[in-house]
């Protein structure tokens, strides 16, 4: 079967299209003859050695991919031949609070073989129906990026109609969060380095846009915007160099979701008003099979359309991976496998 994998060396050049022999099927596996898969930021970092600098190589990158059941091994009763379905971001976490050992060492795309491949065998366990009115790349979309924004905000964050959420940037996550909160009747404030990104978000029925690179004090803005309040909600995806902001906007009790480090991962901030004001900073690691279920079942009701920005085909994985590196993307970008 085709497969890209890096080889021996991190890096998006090292990345190569090559051929693997066929899964062949364990008790309780089901093969997936994949058909379109999404890129994460984690998957970059993993890719250049960033996120794991120990991960044994070769590798099979990207968490992420939707396809048809061709075959099931014995024990299979959860999902049939026929059936559409996703790999779960953390293929040991089913339900329930998240442990060590249903997380660290079963996420695709590293440590595990990822889905940038024609088959990939996985445990009944580890897969989910996805919702029939999207199509193959905008339901690839959903493993990581669409659960992280719905675990942020809804499984945590307890999002409730009328409350206002800041989202930082415009990308996998941040789009979908944008689209969830939207959805659930909160008013978003979404930022972005450009302008015409921000329209983009607009149109997706973004209520305020703050361009970050225009208005570096963006936190003051927030503040203006809510009359002195504050948000409800941060979607903060910037890490270090956005958190001290994000804690300057957010309101007196609310709710600041730890998701990403686009902006680096260590630095001094200053905690105080965390605990004078009483903000609840949760840190965000996916989520579970039965949160996906969940989702899936909202995405439906509301009918959302992943933003699927840009798809490319499987010998094109540098360039899919390059394009992401730039930040020159707008909600997702898709890898298809024919
Ligand atoms: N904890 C988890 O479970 C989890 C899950 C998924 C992702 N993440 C993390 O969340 C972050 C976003 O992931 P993603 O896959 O959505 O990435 P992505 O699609 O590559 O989006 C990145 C976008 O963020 C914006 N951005 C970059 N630097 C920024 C900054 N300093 N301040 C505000 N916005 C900035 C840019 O948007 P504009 O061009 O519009 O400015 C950029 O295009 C990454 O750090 C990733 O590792 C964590």
């Amino acid at each position: 079967m085709k497969c890209v994998e890096l080889a021996d060396q991190f890096g998006i050049e090292h990345l190569r299209l090559t051929e693997r022999p066929h899964p062949e099927l364990k008790f309780g596996e089901v093969l997936i003859r994949v058909r379109a898969t999404s890129l994460n930021y984690r998957d970059l970092m993993t890719v250049t050695g960033v996120y794991n600098p120990k991960q044994p190589l070769p590798l099979i990158p990207l968490s992420d991919g939707v396809g048809e059941v061709v075959a099931v091994g014995d024990g299979v009763t959860r999902v049939a031949v026929g059936d559409r379905v996703a790999g779960i971001f953390a293929q040991g976490w089913t339900a329930g609070e998240p442990a060590v050992e249903k997380v660290r060492t079963t996420t695709l795309g590293g440590p595990l073989d990822g889905m940038l491949t024609e088959y990939r065998a996985l445990s009944q366990e580890g897969v989910v129906k996805v919702p029939d009115y999207l199509n193959d790349e905008e339901a690839a979309t959903l493993p990581c990026a669409a659960l992280t924004a719905w675990s942020a905000l809804i499984a945590h964050g307890q999002l409730k109609p009328g409350d206002t959420v800041l989202v930082q940037g415009t990308g996998g996550v941040s789009i979908f969060a944008l689209q969830f909160a939207k959805a659930a009747g909160a008013r978003v404030i979404i930022t972005s380095g450009s302008d015409e990104k921000l329209e983009r978000a607009k149109a997706l029925g973004a209520d305020e846009v703050i361009n970050y690179r225009q208005a570096p004090d963006w936190d003051k803005a927030v503040r203006e915007m809510t009359a002195g309040r504050g948000v409800d909600h941060v979607v903060e995806v910037g890490g270090t160099g956005t958190l001290a902001k994000s804690i300057r906007s957010v309101r007196f009790g609310g709710h600041i979701s730890l998701i990403g480090v686009l902006s680096g991962r260590t630095g001094e901030i200053d905690i105080a008003p965390v605990l004078m004001q009483n903000i609840r900073v949760q840190g965000i690691i996916v989520g579970s099979r039965e949160m996906f279920e969940a989702m899936n079942r909202a995405l439906e009701q509301n009918r959302i359309r992943p933003v699927v920005d840009k798809i490319f085909a499987l010998d094109e994985a540098r360039q899919a991976f390059g394009l992401m590196a730039q930040g020159g993307h707008f909600g997702k970008i898709c890898i298809r496998i024919d």
